[in-house]
């Protein structure tokens, strides 16, 4: 396959490689050139808006999609090379859906072990093991109907890894689940197949969830992989502007660079490599606007670190539990920008304040 590729023999061959994976559906790319790498504990999100071929990516690493071009490598083994590939059961893989998908005739003990197959004994002892292992002893009698959402998705997990997979593919698995009940599962769920040392290939629109249980995060956007790395890093230094948006809100100032400089109303940036004359974004989540009294008419001197404070005016404050926001329309064009501040803090609409943005929690972007 990649003769020419030095081998590199400190670096273990990750479970789960993936290389130039490509789908189209009626003549439109889905899933466009995709790579990934996860080696064994490590979990993996795959991370994106709805409609943007996460589904179909991972279907086609589980074997139940058929790829149009790329190579996919299960434990070392090359089970996918364009069109031609291993049937699903032939995959060391462990698949967790949104629907749990649990037989609802099949009690809990059989739903476990349905995959398994060998002396009655082994397998009965297996499913007691996998029972235990996620909190379920006893339940094994039980039919699915009679079990909350949790357990049911603690059954799912058992029977999941029955088959002992190297690597577990999860869609969305927690989406189904409330709130509260989610953290809990999700942490429970995620340390247990670290510990088991399998690969884990995450799927979720939540940027919140990536960040929660990923070791690394692969964007993804119409297809194709706009950005991975460790969530620290993914946050903040995106790549560009639909990148900072997708993990929170974003304010956005508009200028030109002149002679590496972009002067705002918030003072100049340095914007290196950026032609003389061409349009930058400047974009600044809103947690990381500072705000300041005004002091009759004057705001705070400025600084290095924090360039020109901006006036503007309250429009709106909501108070959201860990954060209030705060709506201003600024003096300059009337922008609006929204600052995030921790507790509470919620002054009145016509309340003239002063921003500051903070130049190391900026990105610039090509405008
Ligand atoms: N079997 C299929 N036939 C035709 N179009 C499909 C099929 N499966 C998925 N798609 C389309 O491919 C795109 C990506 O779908 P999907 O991988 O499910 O995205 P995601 O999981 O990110 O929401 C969507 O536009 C979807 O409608
Ligand atoms: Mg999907």
């Amino acid at each position: 396959m990649h003769s020419t590729e030095p081998t590199l023999p400190e670096t273990p061959e990750p479970l789960l490689r993936v290389n130039g994976l490509t789908r189209a559906f009626g003549g439109r790319p889905v899933v466009d050139d995709v790579a990934l790498q996860i080696a064994a504990g490590q979990v993996t999100c795959l991370l994106g808006p709805s409609g943007c071929g996460k589904s179909t990516t991972l279907r086609m690493i589980a074997g139940i999609e058929s790829a149009d071009a790329g190579q996919i490598w299960l434990d070392g083994a090359l089970v996918q090379d364009g069109p031609a590939g291993l049937a699903p059961e032939r995959r060391s893989i462990g698949l967790m859906f949104q629907d749990f998908a649990l037989f609802p005739h099949l009690s809990v003990a059989q739903n476990v072990g349905f995959g398994l197959k060998g002396d009655k004994a082994v397998v009965a002892s297996r499913v007691g093991s996998l029972l235990e292992r996620v909190n379920l002893s006893g339940y094994g009698e039980k039919r699915p109907h009679q079990l909350s959402g949790g357990e049911q998705q603690r059954v799912a997990l058992a029977r999941a890894l029955a088959p002992k997979p190297r690597v577990m593919l999860m869609d969305e698995p927690f989406s189904g689940l409330d709130n509260r009940l989610r953290d809990g599962i999700r942490d429970e769920t995620i340390a247990l197949l670290r510990a088991e040392g399998t690969a884990v290939l995450l799927v979720t629109h939540e940027p919140e969830e990536a960040m929660r249980v990923g070791d690394e995060i692969a964007l993804m956007r119409a297809g194709r992989i706009v950005q991975q790395g460790a969530p620290y890093n993914v946050y903040n230094a995106p790549v560009d502007r639909a990148a900072a948006a997708f993990f929170s809100d974003i304010n956005v100032i508009k200028g030109v660079s002149r002679g590496a400089l972009t002067e705002t109303p918030f003072g100049s940036f340095l914007t290196p490599g950026h032609a003389d004359g061409a349009g930058v974004e400047i974009v600044i989540r809103p947690q990381h606007l500072k705000i300041d009294l005004d002091r009759g008419g004057r705001g705070p001197a400025p600084t290095p670190l924090e360039g020109t404070p901006a006036r503007g005016t309250v429009v709106r404050s909501r108070y959201l539990g860990r954060e209030s926001l705060v709506e201003f329309a600024m003096d300059f064009e009337g922008q609006h920008l929204t600052a995030s501040v921790p507790g509470v803090f919620l002054p009145k609409p016509g309340t003239v304040l002063w921003l500051m943005m903070r130049r190391d929690r900026c990105f610039v972007f090509p405008g």
